[in-house]
Protein backbone atom coordinates (compact mmCIF):
# COMPACT_ATOMS: atom_id res chain seq x y z
CA UNK A 1 0.00 0.00 0.00
CA UNK A 2 1.34 3.38 -0.57
CA UNK A 3 2.62 5.78 2.01
CA UNK A 4 0.02 8.45 2.86
CA UNK A 5 0.69 12.24 2.02
CA UNK A 6 -1.56 14.60 4.86
CA UNK A 7 -2.69 17.46 2.66
CA UNK A 8 -3.09 20.33 4.61
CA UNK A 9 -5.47 22.98 2.70
CA UNK A 10 -5.03 26.31 3.48
CA UNK A 11 -6.93 28.08 0.92
CA UNK A 12 -8.98 29.53 3.35
CA UNK A 13 -6.15 30.69 5.79
CA UNK A 14 -3.42 31.50 3.22
CA UNK A 15 -4.73 32.15 0.25
CA UNK A 16 -7.29 34.19 1.49
CA UNK A 17 -5.05 36.81 2.41
CA UNK A 18 -4.66 38.17 -0.87
CA UNK A 19 -5.78 41.18 -1.25
CA UNK A 20 -9.34 41.49 -2.99
CA UNK A 21 -9.69 37.65 -2.12
CA UNK A 22 -11.80 38.16 0.98
CA UNK A 23 -14.47 35.67 1.49
CA UNK A 24 -17.70 35.99 3.80
CA UNK A 25 -18.36 33.02 6.49
CA UNK A 26 -21.06 31.67 4.01
CA UNK A 27 -18.87 31.35 1.24
CA UNK A 28 -15.69 29.28 3.52
CA UNK A 29 -18.19 27.12 4.67
CA UNK A 30 -19.45 26.54 1.15
CA UNK A 31 -15.38 25.90 0.06
CA UNK A 32 -14.91 24.32 3.43
CA UNK A 33 -17.90 21.64 2.70
CA UNK A 34 -16.40 21.01 -0.99
CA UNK A 35 -12.48 20.93 0.59
CA UNK A 36 -14.18 17.97 2.57
CA UNK A 37 -15.49 16.32 -0.04
CA UNK A 38 -12.55 16.59 -1.93
CA UNK A 39 -10.71 14.38 0.81
CA UNK A 40 -8.33 16.94 2.09
CA UNK A 41 -7.29 16.17 5.66
CA UNK A 42 -6.81 19.59 7.31
CA UNK A 43 -8.56 22.81 6.71
CA UNK A 44 -6.61 25.57 7.59
CA UNK A 45 -9.84 27.68 8.36
CA UNK A 46 -8.09 31.25 9.81
CA UNK A 47 -6.59 33.06 11.87
CA UNK A 48 -9.33 33.67 14.85
CA UNK A 49 -7.62 36.62 16.45
CA UNK A 50 -6.54 38.65 13.22
CA UNK A 51 -10.34 39.60 13.12
CA UNK A 52 -13.87 38.93 14.31
CA UNK A 53 -14.83 37.81 11.05
CA UNK A 54 -12.20 35.08 10.92
CA UNK A 55 -13.07 33.97 14.65
CA UNK A 56 -16.32 33.64 13.63
CA UNK A 57 -15.56 31.36 10.40
CA UNK A 58 -13.21 29.06 12.00
CA UNK A 59 -15.91 28.37 14.57
CA UNK A 60 -18.89 27.91 11.92
CA UNK A 61 -16.64 25.84 9.62
CA UNK A 62 -15.93 23.82 12.92
CA UNK A 63 -19.55 23.49 12.94
CA UNK A 64 -19.67 22.82 9.43
CA UNK A 65 -17.09 20.36 8.46
CA UNK A 66 -16.38 17.24 10.30
CA UNK A 67 -14.35 14.60 8.71
CA UNK A 68 -11.66 16.70 8.26
CA UNK A 69 -9.24 18.36 11.24
CA UNK A 70 -9.83 21.96 11.44
CA UNK A 71 -6.59 23.96 12.27
CA UNK A 72 -6.30 27.32 13.48
CA UNK A 73 -3.12 29.98 12.94
CA UNK A 74 -1.70 31.51 15.72
CA UNK A 75 1.47 33.57 16.56
CA UNK A 76 3.59 31.98 19.27
CA UNK A 77 1.36 34.40 21.80
CA UNK A 78 -0.93 33.08 24.45
CA UNK A 79 -4.14 35.18 23.76
CA UNK A 80 -3.92 34.29 20.04
CA UNK A 81 -3.77 30.60 21.79
CA UNK A 82 -6.39 31.24 23.81
CA UNK A 83 -8.70 33.02 21.04
CA UNK A 84 -7.65 30.26 18.57
CA UNK A 85 -9.07 27.34 20.80
CA UNK A 86 -12.13 29.18 21.94
CA UNK A 87 -12.86 29.42 18.03
CA UNK A 88 -12.30 25.52 18.03
CA UNK A 89 -13.97 24.94 20.17
CA UNK A 90 -16.59 23.01 18.31
CA UNK A 91 -14.49 21.16 15.80
CA UNK A 92 -14.79 17.73 15.55
CA UNK A 93 -11.03 17.17 15.04
CA UNK A 94 -9.00 19.94 16.01
CA UNK A 95 -5.29 21.69 15.60
CA UNK A 96 -3.57 24.70 16.53
CA UNK A 97 -1.01 25.83 14.09
CA UNK A 98 1.77 28.42 16.01
CA UNK A 99 4.93 29.71 15.42
CA UNK A 100 7.46 32.35 15.44
CA UNK A 101 10.36 33.37 12.97
CA UNK A 102 13.68 31.21 12.76
CA UNK A 103 15.77 33.02 9.77
CA UNK A 104 18.14 36.06 11.15
CA UNK A 105 15.95 38.11 8.94
CA UNK A 106 12.76 37.12 11.65
CA UNK A 107 15.22 36.82 14.94
CA UNK A 108 16.90 39.95 14.75
CA UNK A 109 15.17 42.45 12.11
CA UNK A 110 11.61 41.50 12.58
CA UNK A 111 11.10 39.84 15.92
CA UNK A 112 14.61 41.84 17.32
CA UNK A 113 15.39 38.93 19.84
CA UNK A 114 18.13 36.45 19.84
CA UNK A 115 18.05 32.52 18.61
CA UNK A 116 18.04 31.37 22.12
CA UNK A 117 14.71 33.77 22.94
CA UNK A 118 13.22 32.41 20.19
CA UNK A 119 13.50 28.73 21.13
CA UNK A 120 12.24 29.37 24.26
CA UNK A 121 9.25 31.48 22.77
CA UNK A 122 8.44 28.53 20.61
CA UNK A 123 8.84 25.80 23.61
CA UNK A 124 6.20 27.87 25.75
CA UNK A 125 3.71 28.60 23.01
CA UNK A 126 3.68 24.36 21.92
CA UNK A 127 3.21 24.08 25.49
CA UNK A 128 0.21 26.67 26.10
CA UNK A 129 -1.35 25.07 22.88
CA UNK A 130 -1.18 21.62 24.32
CA UNK A 131 -3.35 22.82 27.33
CA UNK A 132 -6.12 23.37 24.85
CA UNK A 133 -5.48 20.59 22.14
CA UNK A 134 -3.45 17.48 21.09
CA UNK A 135 -3.05 17.97 18.12
CA UNK A 136 -0.22 20.77 17.85
CA UNK A 137 1.58 22.12 14.68
CA UNK A 138 4.61 24.15 15.08
CA UNK A 139 5.29 26.37 12.03
CA UNK A 140 9.20 27.72 11.73
CA UNK A 141 8.43 30.95 9.63
CA UNK A 142 10.77 31.33 7.34
CA UNK A 143 12.66 28.25 7.54
CA UNK A 144 13.67 28.44 3.73
CA UNK A 145 16.46 30.89 5.00
CA UNK A 146 17.21 29.61 8.02
CA UNK A 147 20.66 28.25 8.92
CA UNK A 148 20.00 24.30 9.08
CA UNK A 149 21.78 23.18 12.19
CA UNK A 150 19.71 26.14 13.93
CA UNK A 151 16.12 24.78 12.46
CA UNK A 152 17.23 21.30 13.83
CA UNK A 153 17.42 22.89 17.36
CA UNK A 154 14.43 24.63 17.01
CA UNK A 155 12.58 21.15 15.31
CA UNK A 156 13.71 19.09 18.15
CA UNK A 157 12.77 21.25 21.28
CA UNK A 158 9.02 21.88 19.80
CA UNK A 159 8.88 18.51 19.05
CA UNK A 160 10.18 17.96 22.61
CA UNK A 161 7.41 20.26 24.06
CA UNK A 162 4.71 18.29 22.05
CA UNK A 163 4.30 19.19 18.57
CA UNK A 164 2.66 16.71 16.59
CA UNK A 165 3.14 18.23 13.20
CA UNK A 166 6.38 20.84 12.43
CA UNK A 167 5.93 22.90 9.24
CA UNK A 168 9.44 24.19 7.81
CA UNK A 169 7.96 26.56 5.09
CA UNK A 170 10.21 28.61 2.57
CA UNK A 171 7.96 31.79 3.81
CA UNK A 172 9.90 33.90 0.54
CA UNK A 173 9.87 31.29 -2.28
CA UNK A 174 13.43 31.37 -1.65
CA UNK A 175 14.53 27.67 -2.14
CA UNK A 176 15.93 25.44 -5.16
CA UNK A 177 14.37 22.21 -5.09
CA UNK A 178 17.23 20.57 -4.14
CA UNK A 179 17.97 22.86 -1.35
CA UNK A 180 14.77 22.88 0.27
CA UNK A 181 14.81 18.71 -0.26
CA UNK A 182 18.20 18.75 1.67
CA UNK A 183 16.70 20.59 4.21
CA UNK A 184 14.27 18.26 4.93
CA UNK A 185 16.54 15.64 4.74
CA UNK A 186 19.09 16.97 7.04
CA UNK A 187 16.18 17.10 9.64
CA UNK A 188 15.13 13.91 8.88
CA UNK A 189 19.01 12.12 9.60
CA UNK A 190 19.90 15.14 12.68
CA UNK A 191 17.12 15.66 14.84
CA UNK A 192 16.94 12.54 17.41
CA UNK A 193 12.72 12.72 17.99
CA UNK A 194 11.85 13.71 14.46
CA UNK A 195 9.70 10.20 14.53
CA UNK A 196 7.54 11.68 16.97
CA UNK A 197 6.23 14.19 14.53
CA UNK A 198 4.96 14.47 11.05
CA UNK A 199 7.37 17.56 8.83
CA UNK A 200 5.18 19.22 6.49
CA UNK A 201 6.15 21.53 3.74
CA UNK A 202 4.64 24.91 2.99
CA UNK A 203 6.11 26.61 -0.19
CA UNK A 204 5.43 29.90 -1.20
CA UNK A 205 5.52 30.57 -5.30
CA UNK A 206 8.12 33.87 -5.65
CA UNK A 207 10.36 31.86 -7.90
CA UNK A 208 7.86 29.63 -9.70
CA UNK A 209 9.03 26.78 -7.69
CA UNK A 210 6.74 25.85 -5.07
CA UNK A 211 5.33 22.71 -6.21
CA UNK A 212 9.01 21.19 -7.44
CA UNK A 213 10.05 22.42 -3.48
CA UNK A 214 7.21 20.47 -2.03
CA UNK A 215 7.56 17.77 -4.17
CA UNK A 216 11.36 17.73 -3.17
CA UNK A 217 10.65 17.85 0.11
CA UNK A 218 7.91 14.94 0.44
CA UNK A 219 10.48 12.79 -1.63
CA UNK A 220 13.15 13.44 1.50
CA UNK A 221 10.77 12.73 3.84
CA UNK A 222 7.64 15.13 4.23
CA UNK A 223 4.51 13.67 5.13
CA UNK A 224 2.07 16.47 5.25
CA UNK A 225 1.95 19.11 2.19
CA UNK A 226 0.22 22.44 2.72
CA UNK A 227 -1.44 24.00 -0.52
CA UNK A 228 -4.38 25.87 -1.62
CA UNK A 229 -6.86 25.34 -4.33
CA UNK A 230 -5.34 27.16 -7.87
CA UNK A 231 -2.25 28.07 -6.13
CA UNK A 232 -3.76 31.44 -4.50
CA UNK A 233 -1.46 32.82 -1.78
CA UNK A 234 0.02 35.76 -0.87
CA UNK A 235 1.80 37.40 -3.76
CA UNK A 236 3.04 34.68 -6.23
CA UNK A 237 0.76 32.02 -4.05
CA UNK A 238 1.28 28.97 -2.51
CA UNK A 239 2.15 25.75 -3.90
CA UNK A 240 -1.14 24.63 -5.72
CA UNK A 241 -3.20 21.12 -4.30
CA UNK A 242 -3.71 19.97 -7.60
CA UNK A 243 -0.29 20.27 -9.02
CA UNK A 244 0.76 18.08 -5.87
CA UNK A 245 -2.31 15.60 -6.06
CA UNK A 246 -1.78 14.93 -9.87
CA UNK A 247 2.47 15.01 -9.47
CA UNK A 248 2.11 12.43 -7.22
CA UNK A 249 -0.70 10.16 -9.67
CA UNK A 250 1.34 10.51 -12.57
CA UNK A 251 4.45 9.09 -10.91
CA UNK A 252 2.91 6.01 -9.25
CA UNK A 253 6.70 4.66 -8.83
CA UNK A 254 6.98 7.21 -5.86
CA UNK A 255 4.38 5.29 -4.20
CA UNK A 256 3.07 8.18 -1.39
CA UNK A 257 -0.48 9.21 -2.44
CA UNK A 258 -2.81 11.57 -1.10
CA UNK A 259 -5.97 9.61 -1.19
CA UNK A 260 -7.50 13.19 -2.72
CA UNK A 261 -11.08 12.50 -4.94
CA UNK A 262 -9.31 14.25 -8.27
CA UNK A 263 -12.35 14.09 -10.04
CA UNK A 264 -13.57 17.26 -7.96
CA UNK A 265 -10.31 19.29 -8.51
CA UNK A 266 -12.27 21.23 -11.50
CA UNK A 267 -15.14 21.47 -9.22
CA UNK A 268 -13.08 23.16 -6.93
CA UNK A 269 -10.68 25.43 -8.69
CA UNK A 270 -14.30 26.37 -10.22
CA UNK A 271 -15.80 27.22 -6.80
CA UNK A 272 -12.71 29.33 -5.39
CA UNK A 273 -11.87 31.02 -8.51
CA UNK A 274 -15.33 32.73 -8.88
CA UNK A 275 -16.12 32.75 -5.26
CA UNK A 276 -12.58 35.03 -4.70
CA UNK A 277 -12.89 36.80 -8.13
CA UNK A 278 -9.09 35.63 -8.81
CA UNK A 279 -9.01 34.15 -12.62
CA UNK A 280 -7.00 31.17 -13.24
CA UNK A 281 -4.50 31.38 -16.22
CA UNK A 282 -5.44 29.96 -18.87
CA UNK A 283 -2.35 27.68 -19.17
CA UNK A 284 -2.25 27.13 -15.37
CA UNK A 285 -1.26 23.14 -14.84
CA UNK A 286 -3.93 21.10 -14.34
CA UNK A 287 -6.90 23.73 -14.04
CA UNK A 288 -6.08 26.08 -16.44
CA UNK A 289 -8.54 26.52 -19.17
CA UNK A 290 -5.86 25.59 -21.97
CA UNK A 291 -4.56 22.58 -20.02
CA UNK A 292 -6.32 19.71 -21.98
CA UNK A 293 -6.25 22.25 -25.11
CA UNK A 294 -4.46 21.08 -28.21
CA UNK A 295 -4.51 23.56 -30.67
CA UNK A 296 -1.27 22.40 -32.94
CA UNK A 297 -2.11 20.37 -35.68
CA UNK A 298 0.42 17.31 -34.73
CA UNK A 299 -0.26 17.62 -31.08
CA UNK A 300 -4.49 17.66 -32.42
CA UNK A 301 -3.34 14.65 -34.72
CA UNK A 302 -1.92 12.63 -32.01
CA UNK A 303 -4.53 13.21 -29.17
CA UNK A 304 -7.50 12.18 -31.71
CA UNK A 305 -5.62 8.66 -32.33
CA UNK A 306 -4.48 8.33 -28.92
CA UNK A 307 -4.71 10.50 -26.19
CA UNK A 308 -1.66 9.35 -24.08
CA UNK A 309 -0.02 10.32 -26.92
CA UNK A 310 0.06 14.06 -25.42
CA UNK A 311 -2.14 14.01 -22.33
CA UNK A 312 0.25 12.57 -19.31
CA UNK A 313 -3.38 12.68 -17.49
CA UNK A 314 -7.01 11.86 -18.40
CA UNK A 315 -9.12 15.09 -18.09
CA UNK A 316 -11.43 12.48 -16.40
CA UNK A 317 -9.60 11.94 -13.45
CA UNK A 318 -10.01 16.00 -12.89
CA UNK A 319 -13.21 15.71 -13.59
CA UNK A 320 -13.12 17.28 -17.42
CA UNK A 321 -15.60 15.24 -19.80
CA UNK A 322 -13.33 15.65 -22.86
CA UNK A 323 -9.90 17.26 -23.69
CA UNK A 324 -11.33 21.06 -25.64
CA UNK A 325 -9.97 20.49 -29.54
CA UNK A 326 -9.38 23.90 -29.52
CA UNK A 327 -9.36 24.89 -33.57
CA UNK A 328 -6.77 27.36 -34.74
CA UNK A 329 -4.75 28.32 -37.73
CA UNK A 330 -2.07 25.51 -36.55
CA UNK A 331 -5.21 22.78 -36.36
CA UNK A 332 -4.36 20.18 -38.97
CA UNK A 333 -6.92 18.14 -40.92
CA UNK A 334 -7.85 15.18 -38.40
CA UNK A 335 -9.14 17.96 -35.27
CA UNK A 336 -10.53 19.55 -38.45
CA UNK A 337 -12.42 16.10 -39.30
CA UNK A 338 -13.56 14.93 -35.63
CA UNK A 339 -15.25 18.06 -35.11
CA UNK A 340 -17.25 18.10 -38.37
CA UNK A 341 -18.19 14.47 -37.22
CA UNK A 342 -19.37 16.30 -34.07
CA UNK A 343 -21.28 18.30 -35.86
CA UNK A 344 -22.38 15.52 -38.22
CA UNK A 345 -20.67 15.72 -41.07
CA UNK A 346 -18.96 12.51 -42.45
CA UNK A 347 -17.13 14.64 -45.57
CA UNK A 348 -15.10 12.76 -48.06
CA UNK A 349 -11.34 12.97 -47.94
CA UNK A 350 -11.75 15.60 -50.79
CA UNK A 351 -15.07 17.64 -49.36
CA UNK A 352 -12.22 17.61 -45.99
CA UNK A 353 -9.23 19.34 -48.25
CA UNK A 354 -11.38 21.78 -50.14
CA UNK A 355 -12.91 22.79 -46.62
CA UNK A 356 -9.60 22.94 -44.71
CA UNK A 357 -8.59 25.20 -46.83
CA UNK A 358 -11.26 27.27 -46.46
CA UNK A 359 -10.41 26.76 -43.09
CA UNK A 360 -7.28 28.47 -42.99
CA UNK A 361 -8.11 31.30 -44.83
CA UNK A 362 -10.82 31.77 -42.05
CA UNK A 363 -8.38 31.14 -39.01
CA UNK A 364 -5.40 33.30 -40.06
CA UNK A 365 -8.23 36.27 -39.70
CA UNK A 366 -9.98 34.80 -36.66
CA UNK A 367 -8.02 33.18 -33.79
CA UNK A 368 -10.35 30.64 -32.72
CA UNK A 369 -12.98 28.91 -35.22
CA UNK A 370 -16.34 27.79 -33.80
CA UNK A 371 -18.90 25.27 -34.83
CA UNK A 372 -20.82 28.51 -36.72
CA UNK A 373 -17.90 29.05 -38.21
CA UNK A 374 -18.08 25.32 -39.62
CA UNK A 375 -21.04 25.18 -40.88
CA UNK A 376 -20.68 28.23 -41.92
CA UNK A 377 -17.26 26.57 -44.38
CA UNK A 378 -18.93 23.21 -45.08
CA UNK A 379 -22.25 25.44 -46.36
CA UNK A 380 -25.01 24.89 -44.27
CA UNK A 381 -26.77 28.06 -44.02
CA UNK A 382 -29.73 27.28 -43.12
CA UNK A 383 -28.43 25.77 -39.86
CA UNK A 384 -25.97 28.80 -39.63
CA UNK A 385 -29.48 31.40 -39.60
CA UNK A 386 -30.34 29.64 -36.19
CA UNK A 387 -26.88 29.45 -34.70
CA UNK A 388 -25.60 33.35 -35.82
CA UNK A 389 -26.40 35.19 -33.13
CA UNK A 390 -25.39 38.77 -32.96
CA UNK A 391 -26.33 41.28 -30.20
CA UNK A 392 -27.25 44.58 -32.26
CA UNK A 393 -28.64 46.70 -29.29
CA UNK A 394 -28.20 46.91 -25.98
CA UNK A 395 -29.55 49.26 -23.09
CA UNK A 396 -29.55 48.62 -20.10
CA UNK A 397 -30.33 50.82 -16.72
CA UNK A 398 -28.95 51.03 -13.23
CA UNK A 399 -28.05 52.49 -9.97
CA UNK A 400 -30.64 53.16 -7.70
CA UNK A 401 -33.56 52.02 -9.73
CA UNK A 402 -34.34 48.07 -10.31
CA UNK A 403 -31.81 47.49 -13.53
CA UNK A 404 -33.45 46.34 -16.34
CA UNK A 405 -32.35 45.50 -20.26
CA UNK A 406 -33.49 45.90 -23.38
CA UNK A 407 -31.52 43.47 -25.77
CA UNK A 408 -32.28 43.13 -29.45
CA UNK A 409 -30.60 39.71 -30.95
CA UNK A 410 -29.97 38.88 -34.68
CA UNK A 411 -30.96 35.59 -35.44
CA UNK A 412 -29.58 35.28 -38.90
CA UNK A 413 -31.32 37.10 -41.07
CA UNK A 414 -34.15 38.58 -38.80
CA UNK A 415 -34.57 40.42 -34.85
CA UNK A 416 -35.86 39.94 -32.06
CA UNK A 417 -36.04 42.37 -28.83
CA UNK A 418 -36.43 41.20 -25.12
CA UNK A 419 -36.83 43.17 -21.89
CA UNK A 420 -36.30 42.14 -18.66
CA UNK A 421 -35.06 43.68 -14.68
CA UNK A 422 -32.17 41.21 -12.96
CA UNK A 423 -30.49 41.58 -9.78
CA UNK A 424 -27.68 43.79 -11.51
CA UNK A 425 -27.67 44.80 -15.74
CA UNK A 426 -25.91 41.93 -16.73
CA UNK A 427 -28.24 39.97 -14.87
CA UNK A 428 -31.30 41.92 -16.69
CA UNK A 429 -29.76 41.44 -19.99
CA UNK A 430 -29.05 37.61 -19.51
CA UNK A 431 -31.94 36.99 -18.27
CA UNK A 432 -33.97 38.95 -21.43
CA UNK A 433 -31.47 37.09 -23.31
CA UNK A 434 -32.75 33.58 -22.33
CA UNK A 435 -36.57 34.53 -22.81
CA UNK A 436 -35.55 34.61 -26.57
CA UNK A 437 -33.66 31.39 -26.56
CA UNK A 438 -35.50 27.57 -26.71
CA UNK A 439 -32.77 25.85 -25.15
CA UNK A 440 -32.08 25.79 -20.80
CA UNK A 441 -28.46 27.71 -20.11
CA UNK A 442 -27.20 28.06 -16.95
CA UNK A 443 -24.65 30.88 -16.38
CA UNK A 444 -22.11 28.63 -14.17
CA UNK A 445 -19.24 30.76 -14.42
CA UNK A 446 -18.49 34.90 -14.91
CA UNK A 447 -15.01 36.31 -14.47
CA UNK A 448 -14.01 39.89 -15.44
CA UNK A 449 -10.30 40.67 -15.57
CA UNK A 450 -9.14 44.34 -16.68
CA UNK A 451 -6.58 43.67 -19.62
CA UNK A 452 -3.96 46.25 -17.85
CA UNK A 453 -4.94 48.44 -15.10
CA UNK A 454 -7.46 51.87 -14.59
CA UNK A 455 -11.16 52.32 -14.96
CA UNK A 456 -10.65 53.18 -18.87
CA UNK A 457 -9.38 49.74 -19.32
CA UNK A 458 -10.68 47.11 -21.40
CA UNK A 459 -12.52 44.74 -19.14
CA UNK A 460 -11.95 40.94 -20.74
CA UNK A 461 -14.80 38.42 -19.58
CA UNK A 462 -14.77 34.54 -19.43
CA UNK A 463 -17.88 33.47 -19.05
CA UNK A 464 -18.95 29.52 -18.20
CA UNK A 465 -22.36 28.59 -19.33
CA UNK A 466 -23.98 25.00 -18.87
CA UNK A 467 -26.51 23.33 -21.07
CA UNK A 468 -28.11 19.60 -20.15
CA UNK A 469 -24.15 17.77 -20.17
CA UNK A 470 -22.62 20.50 -22.20
CA UNK A 471 -20.48 22.70 -20.45
CA UNK A 472 -18.73 25.77 -23.05
CA UNK A 473 -17.07 28.81 -22.75
CA UNK A 474 -17.64 32.54 -23.54
CA UNK A 475 -15.18 35.34 -24.13
CA UNK A 476 -15.02 38.76 -24.79
CA UNK A 477 -13.46 42.39 -24.05
CA UNK A 478 -15.16 45.78 -24.41
CA UNK A 479 -13.74 48.87 -22.87
CA UNK A 480 -18.07 49.03 -21.36
CA UNK A 481 -17.63 45.88 -19.55
CA UNK A 482 -21.54 45.52 -18.85
CA UNK A 483 -21.37 45.04 -23.50
CA UNK A 484 -18.46 42.81 -22.50
CA UNK A 485 -20.48 40.28 -20.24
CA UNK A 486 -23.61 40.41 -22.49
CA UNK A 487 -21.17 39.84 -25.91
CA UNK A 488 -19.10 36.93 -23.99
CA UNK A 489 -22.62 35.39 -22.76
CA UNK A 490 -23.89 35.25 -26.23
CA UNK A 491 -20.24 34.18 -27.71
CA UNK A 492 -21.15 30.59 -25.06
CA UNK A 493 -24.22 30.59 -26.81
CA UNK A 494 -22.86 30.41 -30.49
CA UNK A 495 -20.49 27.45 -29.11
CA UNK A 496 -23.77 25.91 -27.87
CA UNK A 497 -25.23 26.52 -31.67
CA UNK A 498 -28.62 27.23 -29.40
CA UNK A 499 -31.70 27.95 -31.40
CA UNK A 500 -34.50 30.95 -31.37
CA UNK A 501 -37.41 30.24 -29.38
CA UNK A 502 -40.72 30.38 -31.59
CA UNK A 503 -44.01 31.90 -29.95
O1 LIG B 1 4.44 31.33 4.79
C1 LIG B 1 4.46 31.14 6.01
O2 LIG B 1 5.51 31.10 6.66
C2 LIG B 1 3.17 31.00 6.68
C3 LIG B 1 3.18 30.61 8.12
C4 LIG B 1 2.36 31.55 8.92
C5 LIG B 1 2.78 29.19 8.27
O3 LIG B 1 2.14 31.14 6.07
ZN1 LIG C 1 2.50 30.96 3.91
Amino acid sequence: MSQKLYIFDTTLRDGEQVPGCQLNTTEKIEVAKLLEELGVDIIEAGFPISSPGDFNSVREISKAVSAPTICALTRAVKKDIDVAADALKLAKHKRIHTGIGVSPQHIYDKLRSTPEKIIESAVEAVKYAKKYVEDVEFYAEDAGRADVEYLARVVEAVIAAGATVVNIPDTTGYCFPEEYGAKIKYLVDHVKNVDRAILSTHCHNDLGMATANTLAGVLNGARQAEVTINGIGERAGNTSLEEVVMALRCHKEIDIDTGINSKLITKASHLVSSLMNMPVQPNKAIVGRNAFAHSSGIHQDGVLKQRETYEIIDPQDVGINESVIALTARSGRAALGHRLELLGYDLSQEELDDTYQKFLALADKKKEIHDYDLLYLVGDLDRMKNQSITLKYLQVTTGTLVPSATVVLKFGDHERMATSIGNGPVDAAVSAIKSLIKEKVILTEFLMQAMTKGCNDVGRVHVQVKCGNRMVHGFAAHTDTTRASVEAFIDALRVLNVTEKTE
